[in-house]
């Protein structure tokens, strides 16, 4: 991943006071990183370099991959769910609609008669228990929309498999009523460090489960990470990519930017920009505190957003996101309708995309608006296990900075607990 700040409009003179006032906290998660004992609210640091829990995910998705499996329903939402699907729709695209990148991941977040009609009736084509498999996600074990979706799945199974329910595994906590009940049927089920949040997760059974049924090299997405931590943690401000960008979008927030615009280019980003917004709204919006993540997406959203990006209010910090690595679909030489776009011939989408780009660094540009250019190379689970891994940390930075915590949110644990009150009294 290469990080650019060139054009983030901050001075150093601005940024070296924030980046000081930051290093004890530095200190101490370098030190929370070289531990694996997960006593920490920042422990979620300490997974990438947890050895045996990359052992135990590699044996648990050889034993549950079966050698029909086409698809792994994820059942979860919030932390449960965004950080699989952000690597999983990066890698395998956002139409991944064709039948030779099996298994395919599946993800039921609310609860919606589409999706789960959706659901149910590819799985009704199958032949057999053995092409599919549920992993049900609740850290807490009592959110009601995945607890509702499993009902529902769990029914249609049994109606539909013999015996199916082995094809059902569990990722909670220890002790969670979910767990309990798992055991009880015996169930197979995998648990969440207690001090990893949802939102900070992805890199736990949560996310490497799901991604390694779905044939995606969790090794190196772990790796890729492991190296974001070292990074995050150094003493050396060009280095460490977390800090600097926290101490950017601080000092914009500061001087009347509460808005991150996330802009990323391509489609199939758009679920890794959906994470990080979770990430940024659930850690950061609190105490009357906050900022306001959105997404978009080239070039698509610059044919609804451009003209308030660069015309309305100057409150927006933005990230531009890519990764241009090459080329599949060219323009012909001999175009059918000549003569609508110039300089088209011959050219491939790509070249498209970044002639896109360009303009859109040079509308930034002319009218001094900041933004900082985030490049994920080749976009492979190496580069994605990195961007994830520098974002938590740049979020736990931005916390500090903003003098909130970061890894609570009291206000979505109070609609959950009123959701399961009012399941009592409505119809
Ligand atoms: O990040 C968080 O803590 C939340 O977004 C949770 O992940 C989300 O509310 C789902 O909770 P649970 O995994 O307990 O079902």
């Amino acid at each position: 991943m290469k990080f650019s700040s060139t054009k983030a409009l901050v001075t150093q003179t601005q940024l070296a006071p924030l980046v000081d006032s930051l290093d004890p906290y530095r200190k101490q998660l370098s030190a929370v990183a070289k531990k694996t004992d997960y006593l920490e609210p920042e422990s979620s640091i300490q997974l990438p370099g947890d050895g045996d829990l990359l052992k135990r995910m590699k044996a648990a998705a050889k034993r549950l991959h079966t050698p029909t499996l086409q698809y792994v329903i994820v059942i979860g939402i919030g932390g449960s769910n965004l950080g699989t699907q952000a690597v999983y729709e990066a890698i395998a695209g956002s139409m991944n609609l064709l039948a030779d990148r099996l298994p395919k991941l599946l993800f039921l977040d609310t609860v919606t008669d589409e999706k789960m009609t959706a659901v149910t009736r590819v799985l009704e084509r199958l032949a057999t228990k053995d092409d599919f498999l549920v992993v049900v996600i609740s850290k807490s074990g009592t959110t009601t929309e995945p607890v509702a979706n499993m009902e529902v799945l769990w029914e249609f199974c049994r109606e539909h498999f013999k015996n199916a329910h082995d094809r059902f595994v569990f990722i909670t906590d220890e002790g969670t009523k979910l767990w309990e009940v798992a055991r009880e049927r015996k169930l197979e089920a995998f648990t969440v460090p207690d001090q990893v949040g949802g939102r900070y997760s992805v890199f736990s059974a949560v996310g490497l489960l799901p991604l390694a049924l779905s044939g995606i090299n969790i090794e190196e997405l772990l790796d890729g990470a492991r190296q974001a931590v070292q990074d995050g943690v150094t003493a050396s401000p060009q280095n460490n990519h977390s800090i600097i960008s926290a101490c950017l979008t601080f000092q914009h927030l500061q001087a009347g930017r509460p808005i991150h615009n996330t802009f990323l280019f391509s489609p199939k980003f758009e679920a890794l920009g959906k994470w990080y917004r979770q990430l940024v709204a659930e850690s950061l919006g609190k105490d009357g505190k906050g900022i306001t993540p959105i997404v978009s997406i080239g070039s698509t959203d610059l044919h609804s957003m451009a003209q308030l990006y660069w015309s309305g209010p100057d409150d927006k910090f933005t990230h531009l996101v890519f990764s241009f690595t090459g080329t599949v679909h060219s323009i012909p030489q001999h175009l059918v309708l000549p003569g609508l776009v110039a300089n088209l011939q011959g050219a491939s989408l790509e070249k498209i995309m970044r002639a896109v780009y360009g303009g859109v660094q040079a509308a930034y540009e002319k009218i001094d608006r900041p933004y900082v250019e985030i490049d994920l190379g080749k976009a492979d689970a190496w580069e994605l296990g990195y961007y994830l891994q520098f974002r938590m940390l740049e979020v736990m930075y931005l916390a500090r900075l903003m003098e909130v915590n970061a890894f609570d949110q009291p206000a979505v644990e109070m609609y959950k607990s009123v959701t399961r009150e009012l399941l009592k009294s409505l119809d």
